[in-house]
């Protein structure tokens, strides 16, 4: 039996989209793997009841064929699925590790991330790494057609979880078919500074660096409250501010003494908009960890 436990994650960044994506150090998702004749799944845990269960449709499910590693499945879900805070890329991350572990398969961690987008592609519809990327090897990760790049660093973090679901299909679904070349120089110059930001562990550069034109503005019309609570989160010291993932959580970079203001304000500002919200105080994290 092999218990892992794999992060939460934020993908794009704002100017990163389908590319950047950070660890987050909460929550996690803990996955328990056992050797049998054929794969069967069990999910408990935060919006359990919306995960199905059948191999077929579950993240995991596609992990355990793509590693030819037919087990006990149980996931323990930390991370609520449709938050924007890579749910599925967290249990496909775990399941991963864990049946690489237990079959003695022999794969690197890099190697074990485009096995883990084959399972987000189950439920995306699509296979990003952009998530699985750092849920595997924790800190901030570049994820391109090339490679994966990954760097240390140490920013805090809010995340705010609505309580609106916005599903990865349907905020694919309003994505602009293209971008003129004014919003490509920014995104480019915001990219790099992000970047930069990261290499440094440094708030500022890597809040500057979270603006986008392209897709947050499309996206922001799926969350209630979206400009209110990012103006609020601003104003309280954030240092950027743009959608998790593919939404509906918002998440903001910040310096530590601000942390928990800017985390009651964006509840707050939900709030005055009728949305109940829960909020993570947390930071770059590492990535999946076997527990036993
Ligand atoms: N980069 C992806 C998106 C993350 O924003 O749609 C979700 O898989």
């Amino acid at each position: 039996m092999v218990t892992v436990r794999a992060p939460a994650t934020s993908a794009n960044l704002g100017s990163g989209f389908d590319v950047f994506g950070v660890a987050l150090d909460r929550p996690s998702d803990v996955v328990t793997v056992q050797r049998a004749e054929q794969t069967t799944i069990e999910v408990t845990g935060a919006g359990s009841q919306f995960i199905p269960e059948d191999p077929a449709d579950n993240t995991v499910g596609a992990v355990a064929e793509a590693l030819d590693a037919p087990a006990h499945i149980e996931i323990d879900k930390g991370v609520r699925p449709a938050s924007g805070l890579g749910s599925s890329a967290a249990s496909a991350a775990a399941a991963a590790v864990a049946l690489n572990r237990l079959y003695d398969r022999g794969y690197t961690r890099t190697e074990l991330v485009p096995v883990a987008a084959e399972g987000e592609a189950v439920v995306s519809g699509d296979a990003h790494d952009d998530n699985v990327a750092p849920a595997i090897l924790g800190g901030f990760t570049i994820a391109t057609d090339s490679g994966v790049t990954r760097v240390g660093a140490n920013i805090p973090l809010v995340t705010c979880l609505p309580d609106i679901v916005v599903s990865t299909r349907d905020a694919r679904a309003v994505v602009p078919d293209g971008a003129r070349i004014e919003q490509l120089v920014e995104t480019v110059g915001n990219a790099a500074t992000l970047t930069t930001g990261m290499h440094r562990s440094d708030p500022d550069l890597v809040g500057r660096g979270m603006t986008d034109s392209v897709v947050t503005p499309a996206r922001a019309e799926l969350i209630t409250g979206y400009e209110r609570v990012r103006e609020a989160a601003l104003e309280a010291g954030a240092t950027g501010v743009t959608i998790s993932g593919a939404g509906p959580s918002v998440i903001a970079a910040c310096h530590e003494h601000d942390q928990r203001s800017i985390a009651a304000t964006m509840v707050d500002a939900f709030a005055d908009v009728d949305v109940d919200a829960r909020v993570y105080q947390t930071g770059i994290g590492s990535g999946a960890k076997v527990l036993d």
